[in-house]
């Protein structure tokens, strides 16, 4: 049968990151969440005393990842880190640092499910099957400041939420890979849905597609 490559987009706390996990379980694929890399290269920089304004810096960061090694800690899907990520994400020589790793995931001859902002569009074109998942943006603050002050971090919601909008507005006015709806990608819009019906209609989706 065809390789079975899922590609999951949309913007922070859309559910995405949930629905492509879940969606790689269901299909016994590998799944990456793409994110993970940016934050990793973010946090890197920053450890290594290194400016989020210095390209050049992140670059040479993003080339020496290993990317193959990453698991999500706590650290790496905080706060600090995610808007760490946005900034290094718009960087072209970043980017371009780790594509190969992030196609040769996606080319694994069953196929995979990767998310991130750039999967069907830059990453996997030829996935057959596209989700692009998103929610309002009170909705996701909501979800992301549940999930962080559930486990310790203190933040106002207030501030989630221009974290959320600003962070949404740097990902899609960016000149590298933009976070954009692939013209064939199906829109998941979760703003009215519980993880299980979010996940219900994402199988469909691809059901129908591959
Ligand atoms: O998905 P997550 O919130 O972990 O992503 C963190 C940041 O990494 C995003 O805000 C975005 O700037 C960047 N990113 C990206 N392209 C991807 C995945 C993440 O630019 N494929």
């Amino acid at each position: 049968s065809q390789a079975l490559i899922i590609a999951v987009d949309g913007p922070a706390a859309s559910g995405k990151g949930t629905i492509a996990a879940r969606l790689a379980k269901a299909y016994g694929l590998p799944f990456l969440d793409t994110g993970l890399l940016y934050r990793a290269v973010g946090l890197g920089l920053l450890d290594t005393g290194g400016s989020l304004d210095d390209a050049a810096a992140a670059e040479a960061v993003a080339r020496a990842l290993d990317a193959s090694h990453l698991t999500d800690t706590d650290r790496l899907t905080d706060r600090g880190a995610g808007e760490a990520a946005s900034r290094v994400a718009g960087y072209p020589g970043v980017r371009a640092a780790l594509l190969a790793f992030q196609k040769t995931f996606a080319s694994q001859p069953g196929g995979a499910v990767l998310d991130g902002r750039d999967i069907g569009t830059v990453i996997a074109p030829e996935a057959p099957a596209k989700l692009f998942v998103t929610a309002t943006a009170e909705v996701r603050a909501t979800r992301r400041w549940k999930q962080l002050t559930g486990r310790g971090e203190v933040i106002a919601f207030e501030d989630m939420l221009a974290d959320i909008v600003r962070r949404d507005e740097r990902d899609a006015g960016r000149g590298a890979a933009p976070m954009v709806q692939a013209e064939d990608a199906v829109l998941l819009d979760t703003t009215d849905m519980d993880i299980e019906t979010a996940f219900d209609a994402a199988r469909r989706i691809v059901e129908a597609a591959r």
